[in-house]
């Protein structure tokens, strides 16, 4: 259950507000709604709110569409997991782009996103197979060939409980495999607090890589892009990243 700090909305914005412009977005889709189901929405989630609210704002527009990596993921064919799958739109994404159906798995510690997911998408009965919830991860040692993590590196404070992360999804991948994603990072200096209503890992780029080394893989490919709730003159980024298990 993410703290409560991490379900208040920035810069102004509102639930009703964030809702309506990704039923927007997701409705551009082909999705289509009912009258009166934002206001039925806003009802549902007003008292206890979302979970990450920021992610409403890239809803039907995922990162991983623009990610350096996903291209060449595309043209493989083996079992991808969404590791932190949260409303599961990298794996709507994947099934808009082609990627084979059964190939896919969403992971995350609790339904609540992948709820807010079905209830935007409406689509809980044709996808709720492709998700797998537990408190712990369950998968064997090199089920997948790719593994993504999607601003999932940025939700963890805790250097233990990331470090058991990272090294769930090193045992996870084949040799060979790959994993990327992306998370908040800064990218000048060495150390950043995290604001008020953002992540609570701002993570820099050098202490990006060590974890991930340390967790067994290669040396990652990092990529810095700009953050979309971040001013100009400040100096946090997205980090795109792409690493390797040695085969
Ligand atoms: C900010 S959301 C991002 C969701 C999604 N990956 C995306 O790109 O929109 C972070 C998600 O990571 C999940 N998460 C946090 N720690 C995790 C862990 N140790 N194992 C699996 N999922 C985790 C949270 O439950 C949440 O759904």
């Amino acid at each position: 259950m993410p703290a409560a700090h991490s379900r208040r909305f920035r810069d102004g914005k509102t639930l009703a507000g964030e809702l309506s412009a990704a039923m927007h977005r997701i409705g551009a889709l082909g999705v289509p709604y009912p009258d009166g189901y934002c206001d039925e929405l806003i009802g549902k989630y007003e008292k206890d709110g979302v979970p990450y609210p920021h992610i409403l704002s890239i809803l039907g527009e995922p990162r991983i569409r623009s990610h350096f990596f996903y291209a060449r993921m595309l043209k493989r064919t083996g079992p991808f997991l969404d590791y932190g799958c949260g409303t599961g739109d990298n794996i709507r994404q994947l099934l808009r782009d082609g990627f084979p159906r059964a190939q896919i798995t969403g992971f995350d510690l609790s339904w609540e996103s992948i709820n807010l997911g079905f209830d935007l998408y409406r689509d809980e009965k044709s996808i709720r197979d492709l998700f797998v919830v537990n408190g712990t991860f369950l998968f064997g040692k090199e089920t997948f060939d790719t593994i993504y993590s999607g601003s999932v590196i940025h939700v963890i404070a805790d250097d233990d409980e990331l470090c058991g992360y990272l090294n769930n999804a090193w045992a996870a991948l084949r040799p060979g495999g790959n994993l990327f994603g992306s998370t908040l990072g800064i990218d000048d200096g060495d150390s950043c607090a995290p604001d008020e209503h953002g992540p609570p890992r701002v993570i820099p780029r050098q202490e990006l890589t060590r974890h991930l080394m340390a967790a067994g893989f290669l040396s990652p490919t990092l990529v810095k892009r700009p953050h979309e709730a971040h001013t100009p003159d400040d100096k946090k980024c997205v980090f795109e990243f792409c690493t390797k298990k040695s085969g």
